[in-house]
């Protein structure tokens, strides 16, 4: 029998969903087009050939997704906006049905006592935009900025937490360099450049927030996943695991917590011929905004083997032969504690949120027309008692969000990776909470389990 583990009274239960992931209705009342949408449409990017044209519906079930999060005691719904619903050229008129529909989505959050924290980016930008280069141009920062003030004027007054970005590290690293992400380039020196303009955009929107006098809270979503070495008696391994540290964890934290970039990460990179990004004086205040909250992501560790042919960071990926999920992705919960354990000592941010952790498994509906997923449920146990140990010990996690809601399109993988709490049937949209949804309301309704 496991020993009892129990939260704080206060802290946040919640689930996280994404717009493009989630909405559908690409077309309807006045969307533009995003970068997702071009992807996904353009064959061989998507492993199943899917695209999230229809996804789950959200567009219009928003209202049953809702009814169900606040059946299951959902204390926290977290959101993102598609910037091209808003802005449908990018830039210019704002699309006053996007408005509507998240004002919409909102109160009804609202009416059900649910919190509100909501994205302003999750990856779905305006393809106009990119056909402007997108954040390798510099000037996304004042399109960012404005399309931050519109959503702060519009929806305020009906959200909790304004998170800027989710996960930078995916919007630029594959986006521009391994490019299995929408926009799908391959270019380090870019990537880089993206980096230091999405980043920028984060400080824009965060400093923008601080005029308007509301009351929510602001942050940002990092990724963060601690690399270990393949081999820790390998002087080059303990290397190369500390270059894929630099690239995950410390090329946004650094600048976003400290104001500064990793140096000697640079240096290295000058030295195998990345081009470094042009940092204009003020540019690094603007990144280093006072945060009221700093989202975590992580799923997973990483191991790392040095690869001196593998340009640029001399490494690669190997496996530690641990139990897997359905994503490929390792189950080790001491990665969870070890990272927020590093996170505290390295940047003693006042809040946390662990806006994202879950598992994706080969869930299907049984004879009796139930999901049981016991996988889930005990990845979930797992990484929840490492969160809880670190917080024992005084690292200051004040929520957990489960990733996702419901099952959804899932980026490169189409709709064939399963994260859902809530089991979306493609063909008819039907909703079926998983065993995991049940289990994780008893862990809300006791604050523990
Ligand atoms: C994260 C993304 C999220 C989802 C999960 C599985 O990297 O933020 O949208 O795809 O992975």
């Amino acid at each position: 029998m496991s020993k009892k583990i129990t939260f704080p009274q206060g802290f946040e239960w919640g689930t996280a969903t994404a717009s493009y992931q989630i909405e559908g209705a690409y077309k309807e009342q006045g969307r533009g087009e995003s970068i997702w949408d071009r992807f996904s449409h353009t064959p061989g990017n998507i492993l199943d050939e899917t695209n999230g044209d229809v996804a789950c519906d959200f567009f219009h079930r928003y209202e049953e997704d809702i009814a169900i999060a606040k059946k299951l005691g959902l204390q926290v719904y977290r959101l993102s906006i598609s910037w091209p619903r808003i802005y449908p050229e990018g830039t210019g008129e704002v699309n006053r049905q996007g408005i509507e529909f998240y004002r919409n989505v909102l109160k009804c959050l609202k009416d059900n006592g649910i919190k509100a924290a909501v994205t302003l980016y999750h990856w779905d930008l305006p393809q106009k935009l990119q056909d402007r280069g997108g954040w390798a141009n510099r000037e996304i920062v004042g399109w960012f900025e404005t399309y931050a003030k519109t959503l702060y004027a519009e929806l305020g007054d009906l959200v909790d937490y304004w998170i800027t970005l989710n996960e930078p590290f995916c919007s630029c690293i594959k986006g521009y360099w391994v490019g299995d992400h929408a926009p799908g380039y391959h270019d380090y020196s870019m990537a880089l450049a993206t980096v230091h303009n999405i980043l920028m955009s984060h400080g824009a929107a965060v400093k923008a927030y601080r005029k308007t006098g509301f009351k929510g809270e602001i942050g940002v979503t990092l990724n963060l996943n601690l690399a270990y070495p393949h081999n820790p008696d390998n002087p080059e391994d303990l290397e190369a695991a500390k270059r894929v540290n630099m690239q995950y964890n410390n090329l946004f934290a650094d600048p976003v917590l400290k104001g500064i970039y990793p140096q000697g990460f640079f240096d290295y990179l000058e030295g195998r011929g990345v081009v470094l990004p042009t940092i204009l004086p003020g540019d690094m205040e603007l990144i280093n905004q006072e945060l009221d909250f700093l989202g975590v992501n992580s799923y997973y560790t990483i191991y790392a083997k040095a690869d001196p042919d593998n340009w640029p960071l001399g490494m690669k990926q190997v496996t530690s032969g641990r139990n897997k999920t359905d994503a490929d992705w390792e189950v080790v919960p001491e990665g969870m504690y070890e990272l927020l354990k590093w996170i505290d000592a390295s940047y003693h941010p006042k809040k946390i949120i662990i806006t994202e952790n879950g598992a994706a498994s080969n869930d299907w509906v049984n004879q009796d027309g139930k999901v049981e997923d016991p996988n889930r449920i005990d990845y979930l146990r797992q990484y929840l008692t490492a969160i809880n140990q670190a917080m024992n010990e005084g690292v200051p996690v004040k929520g957990y969000y489960v990733w996702c809601f419901c099952d959804n399109f899932e980026w490169a993988w189409g709709l064939s990776r399963r994260f859902g709490i809530v089991y979306v049937d493609y063909a008819t949209q039907q909703r079926i909470p998983k065993e995991s949804a049940y289990w994780l309301s008893d862990v809300i309704k006791n604050n523990g389990f």
